[in-house]
């Protein structure tokens, strides 16, 4: 079992920042990444269709024999943690959430800014920590409609991607952010840009290396560490463009691949030998 690899997903190419983070934190880990990029952006979609794509993006996962599932999206996390927790309750599922305690200690201005999805500021577990943690100071929510589609684009820089974060920006700006939450596993792909735009006097948090230290802690814990003599060996699926998501890939994340493909049919996520005609 610990020689399994680990299962990671996301909408999309998002969760490549937290991918890496994982590599290089667990250099022996195998891992399988799904990107469901037939579906991609999850952040307007209902919390019934997120959970659908998810469960059976999971089923795929423990089908492959992952030992353990990270859900690298925000969005996903906000409302089919829970669902898959109890459809696999013999795995350690791990997700995310926008980092806002992190955020909270670091402010002096004592505004916090959070950038993500509908979805994610909708989902329970946000409210709840900002609830439990944000009491003292004020928490501005920036919804970034088609800041995803961008990274899915591999439009990270220029005055295309400029004009459009400067849109997002401005608000935290004009409240007197001093810490800005990276709340969507897309937007690290463009944190050189955000930080050119704000300044370096701006925190801008990513949560992806404290997701790959928790995830080592629970490997650890569960005996479910691969040997550090192990040889790690990486697969990438995609439910839509193989090749799309290969040029992805090695753009964002330098890894050379080549990814298998995934397809959609009512119920389960079928696994192509080849690419669809
Ligand atoms: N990467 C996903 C997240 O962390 C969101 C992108 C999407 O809307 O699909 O929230």
């Amino acid at each position: 079992m610990s020689g399994a690899p680990i299962g990671i997903f996301d909408s999309g190419v998002g969760g490549l920042s937290v991918w890496r983070q994982i590599v290089h934190c667990l250099p022996a880990e195998s891992t399988h990444y799904v990107a469901d990029q037939a579906h991609v952006p999850y952040g307007n979609r209902s919390a019934v269709e997120i959970q659908e794509y998810c469960l059976a993006i999971a089923e795929h996962l423990v089908s492959e024999g992952c030992k353990a599932i990270v859900v690298a999206c925000n969005t996903a996390s906000a409302v089919a943690l829970e669902p898959l927790r109890q459809r696999f309750p013999q795995l350690p599922i791990l997700g995310l959430e926008p980092a806002v305690k992190p955020a909270v200690q670091l402010t002096r201005s004592g505004v916090v800014g959070v950038m993500a999805t509908p979805a994610t500021f909708q989902g329970q577990l946000y409210r709840a920590t900002v609830g439990r943690t944000a009491s003292a100071v004020t928490v501005v929510e920036q919804v970034c409609i088609g800041l995803a589609d961008l990274v899915e684009q591999g439009d990270l820089e220029g005055p295309h991607c400029d004009a459009a974060l400067q849109r997002f920006l401005a608000p935290m700006l004009a409240a007197g952010a001093d810490t800005i939450v990276l709340g969507c596993t897309h937007y690290p792909f463009v944190i050189e840009a955000i930080r050119r735009l704000v300044g370096p006097s701006m925190a801008v948090l990513d949560p992806a290396p404290a997701v790959a230290k928790h995830l080592a802690d629970v490997l650890r814990q569960g005996a479910l560490l691969a040997k550090s003599s192990a040889v790690a060996e990486h697969r990438f699926f995609t439910s839509a463009d193989p090749e799309a998501f290969d040029r992805a890939v090695a753009r964002l994340v330098g890894a050379q691949c080549s990814s298998e493909a995934l397809i959609w049919r009512p119920g389960p996520l079928l696994r192509l030998a080849s690419a669809p005609v």
